[in-house]
Order: structure tokens, then sequence, then C-alpha cells
């Protein structure tokens, strides 16, 4: 019993801090608001390029494990899913450290369609992986790849 009052007070001391944690982002100013927002998009496309590189390393010679690559692929996925949410924090006019182009914020339809390419294009693969062929697993490789390549061309700094 007691061991339990302790484990509940001690969840309750986390619960709380949690709460601080998530409250104080209401007295943050606009221009911490559009750094965090920032960070965050960069965390989620460095995500993202974590996964894609030991596909790309299989399509260029490295040994074929196809448990890996639909296991990437279904992350890259679900990551996909989330990025017309972290782009929706309108950074334009901040002093950020950003390779989005401003337009991104007058045509969020269209890059919710590019990330829904994504999404689509990570599934055919992981499906196509998942027959543990690589011939047909690289068949869907280049959707993929290619539709990391149609935002970018589109949304970010040409700097590639
Ligand atoms: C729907 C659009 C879109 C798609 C799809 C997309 N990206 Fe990006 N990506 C961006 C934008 C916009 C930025 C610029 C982020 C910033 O600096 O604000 C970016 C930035 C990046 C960066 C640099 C992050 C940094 O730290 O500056 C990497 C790496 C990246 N993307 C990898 C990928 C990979 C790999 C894929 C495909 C698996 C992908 N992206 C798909 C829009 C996209």
């Amino acid at each position: 019993m007691r061991k339990i009052l302790i484990l509940v007070s001690a969840l309750c001391v986390t619960v709380s801090g949690l709460l601080m944690v998530v409250s104080a982002q209401d007295d943050i100013t606009p221009e911490q608001r559009a750094a965090q927002a920032v960070d965050q998009r960069k965390a989620l496309f460095k995500t993202l390029r974590f996964n894609l590189i030991p596909i790309a390393g299989m399509a260029q010679g490295a040994p074929f494990n196809a448990e890996v690559a639909e296991r990437n692929a279904r992350r890259i996925a679900a990551i996909a899913s989330m990025i017309p949410e972290v782009m929706a924090e309108d950074t334009r006019g901040f002093a950020v450290e950003t390779t989005s182009l401003d337009s991104i914020w007058d045509n969020m339809s269209d890059l919710s369609d590019k990330a829904q390419a994504l999404e689509d294009n990570a599934i055919a693969f992981a499906e196509a992986a998942s027959t543990g062929e690589f011939a047909t697993a690289m068949g869907a490789f280049r959707a993929l790849g290619g539709s990391c390549g149609n935002c970018h061309d589109t949304y970010r700094v040409d700097n590639d």
C-alpha cells in the first residue's frame, strides 16, 4: 500500500511537471514560438532522412534487407502524415534559420498534397519491400525518393 502511495505521488509530480512544461508554451514570445516551430520541423525532416538513408544505401548496392526497408518506409509514411502539422506555423517575417520558402504559407493545400504523395509512395514501397524481392522493392524506390525532391524543388531554398 505504502509503495503504491509513493508511486502515485511520484506520478502526480511527474504529471504536474509535464503540465508546467506544456503550459509554459503560452508564455513564450512570437519570436521564440517561430524558432521552436523551425526546430520542430527540421527535427522531423532529419528523421525522414535518417529513415531514408538505409533504403537509399540498398538502392546503391548495400546488401538488401527487406525487413529494414519495409520498416523504414512505414516510418517514413507515418512521419509524412505530420508534415502539414509541423509546417502549419507561419514563420514568415521572423529572423529564423530556415530553408523553407515563403510561398509555403500561400499554398498549404498543395504542400499537404505533396506530403500525402510521400506517404502514399512510402506505403507502396513498404508493400513492395515486403515481398522480399529486391527488384520489386527497387521498382518503387524512385517514386519514394522522388517525393522528397518534388516538394523540395517547389518549397525549399535550392541549396542541394
Ligand atoms: C511536403 C514537402 C516536403 C516533403 C515531402 C519532404 N520535405 Fe524535406 N523539407 C521540406 C521543407 C519545407 C524543408 C525546409 C525546412 C526548414 O528549414 O524550415 C525541408 C528540409 C529538409 C531537410 C533539412 C532539415 C534541416 O535540418 O535543415 C532534410 C534533411 C529533408 N528535408 C529531408 C527530406 C527527406 C529525406 C524527404 C523524403 C523522405 C523529405 N525531406 C520530404 C519539405 C519537404
